[in-house]
C-alpha cells in the first residue's frame, strides 16, 4: 500500500533547494534506477551526478555553447548559464547505444526512460523532489560532447532534484474511463 501510495501521490517540484540526498541515500537511488526492464540486457543506462562545484562546470559548459552559437542570443546564453542552478543536484541520463539484431534504439531509450522514472519514485519515497527536463541542451550533440559522452551516447534529460522549498502541486482528479479502453 506504501508504495502504491508513493506512486500515487508523486509531482515533479520546481522549488528545489538543499538538501540533496546522501550519497547512501543515491546509491539506493541508482540501484531502483537500474532495475528498469531492460531487453536483452544490454545495460543502456547510466548517470552522470552534478552538484557543488559540477554545477559550476555544467553551466560554463552550457554558457558556452550559447556563446558560440549564433543564432542564440547573450540573453538566452546567460539563460542557460543559471539553468544548472535550479536545483543543487542533477542527474543527467544518459543512455548508451549498441547495435542489437532484436533490440532498436527506440527500446533501449525506453528503457532509460524506465530508469527515470525509478529515479523519480524511489527521491519521491525519500522524502526529496525532482524534476525531468530536457530541451535544447539535452539533445545537443555539442553539449553532450562537452560532458564527455561518446557518439553511441546521448543524454536522455536532467533530473533536476533537491528538497521542495515551496508548496506541494495538487495532483489533479483524472477520469480514468477517458483513458483506458477495453478490448
Ligand atoms: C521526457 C520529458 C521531458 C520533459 N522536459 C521538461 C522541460 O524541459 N521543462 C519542463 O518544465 N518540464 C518538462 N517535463 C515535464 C515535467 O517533468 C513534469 O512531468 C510536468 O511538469 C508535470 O508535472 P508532474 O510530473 O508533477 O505531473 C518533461 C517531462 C518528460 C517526461
Amino acid at each position: 500500500m506504501e508504495a502504491l501510495e508513493n506512486i500515487l501521490n508523486r509531482v515533479s517540484g520546481r522549488n528545489l533547494s538543499k538538501p540533496y540526498p546522501s550519497k547512501e541515500e543515491m546509491d539506493i537511488v541508482y540501484k531502483a534506477a537500474l532495475r528498469a526492464p531492460d531487453h536483452a540486457w544490454l545495460r543502456p543506462s547510466s548517470f552522470i551526478e552534478v552538484k557543488e562545484d559540477g554545477l559550476d562546470k555544467l553551466s560554463e559548459i552550457f554558457f558556452n555553447y550559447g556563446k558560440s552559437s549564433p543564432d542564440i542570443s547573450d540573453e538566452i546564453a546567460e539563460k542557460y548559464k543559471n539553468a544548472p542552478y535550479r536545483a543543487p543536484m542533477i542527474i543527467i541520463l544518459v543512455n548508451s547505444f549498441k547495435e542489437h539484431p532484436k533490440v532498436p534504439a527506440i527500446e533501449q531509450k525506453l528503457s532509460t526512460a524506465t530508469a527515470a522514472q525509478n529515479i523519480m519514485l524511489a527521491l519521491n519515497a525519500m522524502k526529496y523532489s525532482c524534476i525531468w527536463r530536457t530541451g535544447k541542451l539535452a539533445f545537443n550533440k555539442s553539449i553532450q560532447k562537452s560532458i564527455g559522452l561518446n557518439e553511441n551516447q546521448e543524454i536522455i534529460g536532467f533530473i533536476y532534484v533537491g528538497t521542495e522549498t515551496g508548496k506541494k502541486k495538487q495532483i489533479p482528479t483524472l477520469d480514468i474511463d477517458e483513458f483506458v479502453a477495453y478490448l
